[in-house]
């Protein structure tokens, strides 16, 4: 079976991992502590915090604006669900907006028609990594903070700035299939010490002092910090840190291989009239080519003709908006008719040529609308 999504380990995380187990300490330490300042150098922003999720990182965002009932965040529906529940944990109101037909990115004139008095942030999704104009983006929401959900996005560019330091927070997933993955783990990007203290704080319960800093001695005793707000419990552990230093170090490689990839499913599956193919890059837009979703009618047989024939594929995503626990939404018309014909298609940099060869020449030979 050739799988849709899939991390890509060398002997290098195993072996860093291994050192971990050996050191002696697996928790929130010194591998912590060195993957945030490299990755906060990697994304061009002061400060770096290492969590347990992107969901924690998109909640903590949330916290950091001291967003709460009776306050906006608007979010767009072309995603996974992670993106609005963050704005419910502290009770705020997902306000949602449909997607640009091409991108699958936030419709920026949905943005101008919903923002108000009450919009206390924004929530662009790069999808499937690729950026969303941030700087046009800006223009529309003025002053309002803009958190980047860049769980697709690691290494992205737009501008040749990286996803994450493009708006005042990033937020990052390191989950299993992601471009970084470290099983599971995320990472919280800013620019003001500040948040990022708190951040900090926030992400052990509220208390003053990590474990590794009530360890490393000083002039007080490792038992005396303060917990001055309540926090939660979603910090990253240093085994999680050795796999993402690895990765943060492949990346760049990694990346490089899915492009290849895309290149050549773009190559191919452009000359099939009946499949929309996605956007290439430009100069001004780098992806990072998380996912590769392709459009067309017959998605569902498609996608058990592929499934037949050894090839799993997925769909990103069933509208957000749709679902029972926001209760009842706008119709939001792009994303509700676009998802129906969305197909992911098998990228991760392990995928060979041969199996892309494979995939590709299974989509030629099924063609049910007539193809090339
Ligand atoms: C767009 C988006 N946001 C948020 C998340 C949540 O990430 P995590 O699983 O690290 O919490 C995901 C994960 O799939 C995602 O795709």
């Amino acid at each position: 079976m050739i799988n849709v999504l899939k991390p890509s380990m060398t002997q290098r995380e195993i072996d860093a991992v291994a050192e971990v187990l050996r050191s002696g300490w697996i928790g929130l330490g010194p591998r912590t502590e060195e993957f945030e300042s490299r990755f906060a150098r990697f994304i061009g922003v002061s400060g770096a915090v290492g969590l347990n999720s992107a969901t924690a990182a998109l909640d903590l965002a949330v916290r950091l604006l001291n967003i709460g009932p009776g306050d906006e965040v608007i979010v767009p529906v072309i995603t996974f669900v992670s993106t609005a529940h963050a704005v419910c944990y502290s009770g705020g109101t997902p306000v949602f907006v449909d997607v640009d037909p091409r991108t699958l990115n936030m419709d920026l004139e949905w943005v101008r028609r919903k923002i108000g008095p009450r919009t206390k942030a924004i929530i662009p999704v790069h999808y499937g990594g690729r950026p969303v104009d941030v700087d046009a983006l800006r223009e529309v929401v003025g002053e309002v903070p803009i958190i980047e959900d860049c769980s697709h996005a690691a290494g992205a560019e737009w501008r040749g700035r990286k996803c994450g330091s493009l708006g005042d927070i990033g937020c990052f997933s390191f989950h299993a299939v992601k471009n970084i993955a470290t099983g599971d783990g995320g990472m919280l990007t800013c620019s003001k010490p500040e948040w990022a203290e708190r951040a900090r704080r926030l992400r052990w319960l509220g208390i003053s002092k990590g474990t590794w800093d009530r360890s490393e001695g000083g002039t007080t005793y490792a038992w005396e910090y303060r917990v001055d707000e309540i926090g939660l419990k979603c910090h990253m552990n240093d085994i999680m840190a050795a796999i993402g230093l690895v990765q943060l170090d492949r990346l760049a490689e990694m990346n490089h291989r899915r492009r290849q990839i895309v290149e050549r499913y773009q190559r191919e599956l452009s000359k099939i009239p009946s499949i929309e193919t996605p956007p290439d890059d430009t100069a001004e837009s780098q992806s990072a080519w998380h996912l590769y979703s392709i459009r067309c009618d017959y998605r569902n047989e498609l996608s058990t003709w592929l499934k037949q024939h050894g090839v799993s594929t997925g769909v990103h995503y069933y509208p957000i908006h749709l679902y029972r626990c926001f209760g009842k939404q706008e119709p939001l018309p792009v994303a509700e008719s676009v998802y129906k014909r969305l197909l992911t298609l098998p990228l991760y940099p392990d995928l060979t040529d041969e199996e892309v060869d494979e995939v590709i020449r299974l989509i030629k030979a099924f063609h049910p609308g007539g193809q090339a």
